[in-house]
């Protein structure tokens, strides 16, 4: 009985390992709230023009990717509800919706409904209904308000100029007081700022808060000391 019960359990857990199967994930359990954004020029550069998909005119230069529960730089948790589908009604009324959160790669309802399967339904202890995480993260991203930041700064978007990833990161600590973590990548040579990051702590009043060293460490490298911040290609609009 008891052999029987250990072989059981031995090939259960290497059948998990092996298959890669999510664990099994409570809503709430997480340390903090990411907050990943996109910036849009880049990502229409890399994931190309699509008709119906991408920014509408007068986006926001930086939208939403999504706001994810996390434990650390390695782990998160996710598909926290299975029993909780996404609902586009509870959300299409919302203002700014589609100036501050649209799908670069597919239509925006796959990638809402993509975001809340996988992290929503984990953050439901401080944002229970869909509507809930939709319009705290709208809110949140809102008051980073990241595109006053660089205007203020200096940092206009430009196909010829780089930009010093010092000097844009220390600006976004000055108006935010934290540490943001910076993400880029390579398009046609041109190495291009692709978002900005930000973490707030698991309370009910979202404060911002300083990314771990693990971040810090993992992040460190994606940007390297100078980058562009290419402005939004005509042919990029969706409408
Ligand atoms: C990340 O969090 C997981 C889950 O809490 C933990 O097992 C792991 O040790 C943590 N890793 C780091 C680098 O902190
Ligand atoms: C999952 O979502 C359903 C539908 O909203 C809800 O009734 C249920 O309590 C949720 N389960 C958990 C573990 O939060």
């Amino acid at each position: 009985m008891l052999l029987q019960l250990l072989l059981s359990f031995s090939q259960a857990s290497s059948f998990q390992e092996l298959n890669q199967c999510p664990a099994n994930y409570e809503p709430g359990d997480y340390n903090m709230l990411f907050l990943s954004t996109m910036y849009a020029a880049s990502q229409c550069l890399k994931y190309g023009a699509k008709p119906g998909i991408g920014p509408i005119r007068g986006t926001n230069e930086f939208t939403i990717h999504g706001l994810w529960p996390n434990f650390n730089a390695s782990k998160y948790p996710s598909e926290c509800n299975s029993s909780y589908p996404f609902n586009m009604k509870e959300i299409e009324d919302l203002p700014n919706l589609k100036r501050n959160w649209v799908s670069n790669v597919n239509p925006d309802e796959v990638f809402y409904t993509h975001e809340w399967s996988k992290h929503g339904t984990c953050a439901t202890d401080l944002l229970p209904t869909i509507r809930d995480y939709f319009t705290k993260t709208l809110e949140l991203h809102e008051g980073l308000n990241l595109q006053e930041i660089f205007r203020r700064a200096g940092f206009e978007p430009s196909s010829t100029k780089q930009y010093q990833k010092k000097a844009v990161a220390a600006a976004l600590k000055a108006a935010l007081g934290v540490d943001v973590l910076l993400e880029c990548f390579t398009v046609n040579k041109k190495h291009m700022l692709s978002g900005v990051d930000v973490i707030f702590d698991h309370k009910a009043d979202f404060p911002l808060i300083n990314p771990g060293a693990d971040y810090v460490r993992r992040y460190a490298s994606r940007c390297s000391a100078s980058f562009y911040l290419p402005p939004i290609p005509d042919e990029c609009y969706r409408d």
